[in-house]
């Protein structure tokens, strides 16, 4: 399965990718905002993903679609943005994404975001994607806002990272209401 857009391919991954997905994830500040991606990041951490992954793909229906974010012009995995949850039922998912530190503040997961969105709701037809992210992480909050994301609450110390509790804002965005 393979998207397609300007400068990056949203593709399953395969076992292939480990090394550019273990040297892009070993990175501080994707632990510190994600609920579970650890730290130091090794290529076994890399594998054992990939395996889940590759299990995920062949459900039918797909639950879920973890595609990493294959730069088009190192041809390369540099992060991964993930479709989850998805409720077929109710029209509605989870997303979530991060993206290795020397490719960040270039516009390339806004661009692999509205990618990802695109196939939501027109390929999917899904109707609602529910977000997270930690109150101080102003990168993915900027991004949930930008496609139009509502902010529907706060989660009061829903992670704890270096022993300190720390609330994360809730977001939704209604196909309607999605600014591409
Ligand atoms: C959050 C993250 C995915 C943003 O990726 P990115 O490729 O840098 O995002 P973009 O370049 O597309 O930027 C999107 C918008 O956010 C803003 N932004 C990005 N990082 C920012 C930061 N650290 N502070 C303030 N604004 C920021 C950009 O200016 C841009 O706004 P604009 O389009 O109005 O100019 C990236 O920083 C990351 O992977 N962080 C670590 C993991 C993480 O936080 N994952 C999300 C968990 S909820």
């Amino acid at each position: 399965m393979k998207l397609i857009s300007k400068r990056i391919i949203l593709k399953d991954v395969t076992i292939k990718d480990a090394k550019s997905i273990a040297e892009n994830a070993n990175d501080y500040d994707i632990w510190y905002f994600t609920e579970s991606i650890p730290h130091p990041y090794s290529l076994e951490n890399a594998k054992k993903f990939i395996r889940d992954c590759m299990k995920k793909q062949r459900e039918k229906p797909r639950k879920s679609y973890g595609f990493g974010i294959f730069l088009k012009s190192e041809k390369k995995i540099i992060g991964m943005i993930d479709l989850f949850k998805i409720d077929r039922m109710h029209k509605k998912a989870g997303i979530g994404y991060w993206i290795g530190k020397k490719y960040r503040k270039l516009g390339l997961m806004s661009e692999a975001e509205k990618t990802l969105l695109d196939f939501a709701f027109n390929k999917l037809k899904l109707n609602k994607i529910k977000g997270e992210a930690m109150v101080e992480n102003k990168g993915s909050n900027a991004l949930f806002k930008k496609f139009g994301f509502r902010k529907t609450g706060i989660f009061k110390e829903e992670l704890i990272k270096k022993g300190k509790k720390k609330d994360a804002y809730h977001w939704e965005l209604l196909k309607r209401n999605y600014k591409k």
